[in-house]
């Protein structure tokens, strides 16, 4: 139509690691990996084997692992490869693939953290009807509710960056198909896409984010009227492994969109990436399973029932 040359594949440059380490952090890489894939392998399938995690937490913690799960093996395996091979290209289709699924699996961690918290504040200020609330029947429609949504989001956002033309540089200065790296290539106008991807992406964090700071408001207003301190211990035990992941996840995006940055951007940019896309997902499993009673005795029994079947 044009005289422009359309771009078929981007270039992935990765991280900014000096060749002397390469092999150093090829083998850090693919052991946080295989940590993050066992780790919360591990969690799913304790909880689908022992039936007294069969309740609303537990399956929501079985959820986030399984998008955990999802979520690094949409950025490791490509950056593993990248960081082999010496073409580090990813096609035109697989680049927005790479994005639509990062978008999925992010946003479903944020719903995810979100159920959770409403399932913890149901439980510590309505002890007595948590039962009839927490039904098998809403879990599932809030599990599925959310996974249509963020589906759909993410197509909606997909979508709108096919319309984009790319010509001229191809160069992302990423390790992976990142949506502000990709407008920052486009030679068409991005005002639309940039204004919408803050405006729907504000909201889709905010208000999640604004429930939970809500409901643990409301957990501690409760913890304040007991004074037995066991009460308060178990409280916290249930809620503490929860407290730490919503830490980890607002913590980094409070710090990558709403720190000022200064002249290491990109360095910054990258570690923070790291941090969601890497850290994050392999810490969820241990920061449940390391502190939990209930955990560890379901692996107890598990184990043992294996063996007393062999
Ligand atoms: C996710 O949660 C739903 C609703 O609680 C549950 O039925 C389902 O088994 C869970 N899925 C996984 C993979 O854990």
């Amino acid at each position: 139509m044009s005289n422009q040359t359309v771009i078929s594949k981007f270039l992935l440059l990765g991280l900014p690691i000096p060749p002397e380490h390469q092999h150093l952090f090829y083998a850090l890489f693919l052991a946080m990996y295989l940590t993050t894939i066992l780790g919360n392998l591990i969690i799913i399938i304790l909880i689908l084997l022992d039936s007294h995690l069969h309740t609303p937490m537990y399956l929501f913690l079985s959820n986030l692992s399984f998008s955990d799960l999802c979520f690094s093996s949409v950025t490791m395996p490509k950056l593993l490869e990248n960081m082999q091979s010496q073409d580090p290209s990813i096609s035109y289709v697989g680049c927005l693939t790479q994005m639509y699924f990062l978008m999925v699996f992010a946003d479903m961690e944020n719903f995810l953290i979100l159920v959770m918290a409403y399932d913890r504040y149901v439980a510590i200020c309505y002890p007595l009807h948590y039962i009839s609330i927490m039904n098998p029947k809403l879990c599932v429609c809030l599990v599925v509710l959310s996974w249509v949504f963020t589906m759909l989001y993410s197509l909606f956002h997909t979508l709108l960056l096919a319309r984009l033309s790319f010509c001229g540089d191809n160069v992302i200065p990423h390790f992976f198909c990142d949506i502000s790296a990709l407008f920052k290539l486009a030679c068409s106008d991005t005002y639309i896409n940039e204004l919408l991807i803050i405006v729907l992406g504000g909201l889709i964090i905010g208000i999640p984010f604004l429930l939970i700071v809500v409901s643990y408001v409301r957990i501690v207003g409760s913890i304040l009227k007991v004074s037995s301190a066991r009460v308060i211990h178990k409280i916290f035990s249930t809620c503490g492994s929860h407290l730490s992941v919503v830490s980890l996840f607002y913590g980094t995006i409070i710090g990558l969109y709403l720190c000022p940055t200064g002249n290491s951007s990109t360095v910054k940019e990258t570690a923070m990436a790291m941090m969601y896309t890497v850290v994050a997902p392999m810490l969820n499993p241990f920061i449940y399973s390391l502190r939990n009673r209930d955990m560890k005795d379901a692996l107890r029994r598990v184990l043992c029932k294996k063996k007393i079947s062999l």
